[in-house]
């Protein structure tokens, strides 16, 4: 079934975290990037609606964003933004502080705008703000598939807890996948995902699968300044075949899935909710 569906629907997977400023902005972009250059059709949703900055990671400037789809001042095939080829953006809208606390009313609004474009894509990315505000649950709840970027800072990893404890108590989600950034080696990303994982199964009922690690790596914090991804324009490095690797495990992930499919299973689910 899933296979059949698969290839009408979108596959929706939001990038989170607890803690901020842990990668999910440069994750997303980058697994945007490798899957459209398999000629995978690819939408990214910038849920971080109150910082936006995907636009930013592209080199591209978004005339509109989701924030005058909800007010209902332009359709939602207004509001997108070409970042390449197979590549296009939904912007948050920078700045936009009372974006990330939208009413149910505006919810709907949104979910209704982005229901429309089932199908268009075979992927929308939701790159989320961090922490366990209402929009960032119910976009990860929505979500298909939900990637939990955690880092070595004791901060991040109670954080992120908190973010699956809440998801699972409240929204009843039972799986989750983890990427390791900013990790020394591979050998210390797979720890780090063992210690996560022992903490997180010794008090809730999830299952966490490993997406990979991302190392620490100093061509990110250039790549970003140039606004040149780092897939793109180092792709004998290092962290861009980690990065494929990761996104080879998100194609997986979603073939095995068939019981989420599509952005009207992410409707669907959003009003359940909202
Ligand atoms: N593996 C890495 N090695 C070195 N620097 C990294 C790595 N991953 C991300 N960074 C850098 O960390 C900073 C934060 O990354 P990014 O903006 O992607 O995080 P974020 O989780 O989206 O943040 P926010 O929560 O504010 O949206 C950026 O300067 C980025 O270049
Ligand atoms: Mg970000």
């Amino acid at each position: 079934m899933s296979a059949i569906l698969g290839h009408r629907r979108t596959k929706t997977v939001s990038v989170t975290s607890g803690k901020g400023g842990v990668g999910k902005t440069t994750i997303v972009s980058n697994l945007a990037f490798a899957l459209a250059r398999q000629g995978k059709r690819v939408l990214i949703l910038d849920g971080d609606l109150g910082m936006a900055n995907v636009d930013i990671m592209f080199g591209v400037k978004a005339e509109a964003n989701i924030h005058q789809v909800i007010k209902g001042e332009v359709e939602i095939a207004q509001a997108i933004t070409p970042l390449g080829t197979n590549i296009d953006l939904i912007a948050g809208g920078s700045g936009i502080v009372e974006l990330n606390r939208l009413n149910s009313f505006e919810r709907r609004a949104m979910m209704e705008s982005l229901q429309s474009m089932d199908g268009l894509y075979d992927y929308m990315l939701i790159d989320t703000a961090p922490g366990i505000s209402d929009n960032v649950l119910y976009l990860n709840s929505a979500a298909q598939e939900t990637a939990i970027v955690i880092n070595p800072d004791p901060a991040s990893l109670t954080d992120s807890y908190a973010l699956i404890k809440v998801l699972n108590q409240e929204y009843k989600e039972s799986h989750f996948s983890i990427i390791c950034n900013q990790v020394r080696d591979e050998t210390d990303g797979m720890a780090l995902y063992h210690r996560f994982n022992e903490v997180v199964s010794r008090f809730l009922f999830v299952g966490l699968d490993y997406w990979g690690p991302l190392t620490q790596d100093p061509l990110f914090r250039k790549s970003a300044q140039n606004q040149r991804l780092i897939l793109k324009h180092e792709p004998t490095s290092e962290s861009s075949r980690q990065l494929l690797n990761i996104s080879m495990k998100l194609e997986r992930s979603l073939v095995r899935k068939n019981e989420k499919s599509g952005l009207q299973f992410f409707w669907d689910q959003v009003v359940g909710v909202a």
